[in-house]
């Protein structure tokens, strides 16, 4: 038996679990103070009241025989599927039902996908980055090369026509960083694509927190995206489904590539190979549940809380912005990236903050080398939790 020694090659844990590692170590050895969770983008608020109803209707039918459901298709109820594709048709995009694919959420997804790809494959991914990407290639052993994100582009890298690549990673609105790329600056990762047979892996699972007129909340929305492109989105954000778990995968029909003899293969054909034999699909109650978020009624109660969310990320900026402290995202995100101040250094800063105000972030180190003096803050956290965070956060800086 030989083990997988990829695994050798991986951090010693998972960004989050190290986070949650030192904070509860923090709270044992300080039982009496006050943490506040501000790191993992974990929501807060409960699902919405229609999305309740569908699961306890759903449930309900599950106890009787007339209406008991045993295995689901693989690939997601219809329901769901047409109700996600006219979510999209109402945003411009023409998708079908049959290129949608139901899953437990994007995490798994954007790991799962790389079962279809040869480990030669050439894997760029932004820095700093959501370290799934980063990881599940590490797995598999393949190459990861970087495009740098930076305060010169905004973090928003470009491509760069003389570095190849064959699978690229793009999460807009991005996780961790907050920025979010206009249509042209997607066209020209699209065209960077197709001019190199690559595939991009659009992350969309913050679509929703998009408010700025004009800006793309769907890969396909850019022109010739339906030839290159796979696109992840998850309810977690959406719809507060974090402990849930129901997110969606679109792998169009137009997406297809030569195999080493020339023959076409469809990716979508492959993908649903893949979820037929793996997965067993998501749980009828919840996939009810999930459908009732793009009902009108849904809808609009789920925007009431990512509002609540915007709000809270406007009461962080608005802090860093009296401060002075140079920061990103929280407007088309539930994220903000700024500069940790004095200069430190991100898990430095970690630590600082937890002991002189208990209040919790992310290291922007643990997103990657440019990260490593920056620190995230997320406004998923309740209104009560964000204001006294940033109350202490201005008495940390007035008594520095
Ligand atoms: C984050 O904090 O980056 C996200 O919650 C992670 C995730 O969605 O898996």
């Amino acid at each position: 038996m030989k083990l997988n020694e990829n695994y050798r090659n991986l951090k010693q844990s998972y960004l989050f679990a190290e986070t949650a590692h030192r904070t509860n170590a923090y709270i044992e050895a300080h039982p009496d103070q006050k943490v506040i969770r501000l790191g993992i983008g974990d929501v807060t608020l409960p699902l919405a009241q229609s999305v309740v109803q569908a699961m306890q209707e759903a449930a309900a039918e599950m106890g009787k025989a007339e209406t008991f459901r045993g295995y689901g298709p693989e690939q997601g109820y219809a329901f769901l599927r047409e109700a996600i594709r006219d979510y999209y048709a109402r945003n411009g995009v023409a998708i079908d039902a049959d290129e949608v694919f139901i899953t437990d959420g994007a995490k798994s997804d954007t790991g799962n996908i790389t079962d279809l790809f040869d480990q030669d494959n050439v894997i760029l991914v932004p820095d700093p980055v959501y370290p799934v990407y980063v990881d599940t290639n590490t797995m598999n052993g393949r190459k990861i090369i970087y495009a740098d994100a930076n305060k010169e582009n905004d973090f928003l890298p470009m491509p760069d026509p003389s570095v190849h690549a064959d699978i690229i990673y793009i999460c807009s609105p991005n996780n961790p960083t907050g920025a979010a790329y206009n249509k042209d600056q997607l066209k020209a990762w699209v065209d960077y694509a197709l001019a190199n047979e690559a595939l991009l892996l659009y992350d969309s699972a913050y679509e929703c927190f998009v408010g700025q007129e004009g800006l793309p909340r769907s890969i396909f929305q850019i022109p010739g995206a339906k030839k290159c492109a796979i696109e992840f989105c998850s309810l977690s954000k959406t719809a507060g489904f974090t402990g849930t778990r129901c997110g969606y995968t679109i792998v169009p029909k137009e997406l297809v590539f030569a195999a080493s003899d020339g023959t076409e293969m469809s990716v979508r054909q492959m993908w649903l190979r893949r979820q037929t034999t793996k997965f067993n699909g998501v749980s009828y109650i919840i996939q009810r549940g999930a459908a009732a978020v793009f009902t009108e009624e849904g809808m609009a109660e789920c925007r009431k809380n990512i509002e609540y969310y915007k709000e809270n990320a406007k009461i962080i900026a608005d802090t860093f912005t009296e401060l002075g402290i140079n920061f990103y995202g929280g407007i088309n995100s539930p994220y903000i990236w700024f500069e940790c101040p004095f200069g430190m250094e991100s898990w430095a800063f970690f630590d600082y903050m937890l002991e002189k105000i208990q209040v919790v972030g992310t290291p922007g180190a643990g997103f990657g080398a440019n990260g490593t003096n920056y620190f995230r803050l997320t406004s998923f956290g309740s209104r009560e939790n964000t204001v006294e965070a940033m109350s202490r956060f201005l008495k940390m800086m007035a008594e520095a």
